[in-house]
């Protein structure tokens, strides 16, 4: 998935990836294996798992175009800042096994569509959003209408999926990679 994402939109030192929903950075350093020059800003919800990013960085020395920051959301952001945001497994409840076929007292369609769709105004155009490992669908936002999709994934079978009414819908494929219109 990196590789490809690499190979979409290049490395570069003005290249920007925002690694939303970052926990405590493995997707912050892998993605710096993969793009080497490129600035890479990791956010989360938790100040707790952001300081452990943190510590981690100083340990590993890691290099300053590798920056973290806690926030709910990406608000604090220019419109158009990022060549790539990723949001993998941020937009999903747990592991369900046995899926409920409605679940709005724990996640709604409303929630996902508020924070992806300010997530969506912070890529460049003909940048990528990548959204991973989700209940809800981008193709259900208003926003997906500036976007293509570029790549599909299986979905995880404990990651059940519900329409923008918080209803269980038969899972197919899952759209992971879209590319903004420019
Ligand atoms: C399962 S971890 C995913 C970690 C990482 N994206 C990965 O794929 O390795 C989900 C993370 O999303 C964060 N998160 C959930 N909702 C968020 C929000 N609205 N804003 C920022 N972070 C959020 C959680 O705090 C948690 O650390």
């Amino acid at each position: 998935m990196f590789a490809f994402v690499r190979d979409s939109v290049g490395d570069g030192l003005a290249t920007h990836l925002l690694s939303f929903g970052c926990s405590t950075g493995e997707e912050v350093f892998s993605l710096r294996r993969y793009f080497a020059e490129s600035r890479i800003t990791g956010v989360d919800i938790s100040p707790h798992r952001i300081r452990q990013c943190r510590r981690r960085a100083r340990r590993i020395r890691a290099d300053p175009a590798i920056r973290f920051a806690v926030a709910a959301s990406a608000e604090g952001f220019a419109p158009q800042s990022f060549d790539v945001v990723f949001a993998n497994s941020v937009f999903k409840h747990g592991d369900l096994a046995i899926a409920p076929p409605r679940w709005d007292h724990r996640m709604r369609f409303g929630d996902f569509e508020r924070v992806v769709s300010d997530l969506a105004r912070r890529v460049k155009p003909g940048g990528l959003l990548v959204i991973r490992h989700a209940n809800f669908r981008f193709s259900d936002v208003a926003a997906a209408k500036d976007f293509t999709t570029l790549r599909h994934m299986p979905r995880d079978p404990k990651t059940p999926l519900y329409d923008f009414a918080n209803r269980l819908v038969p899972m197919s494929d899952e759209a992971v990679v879209f590319r903004r219109h420019a």
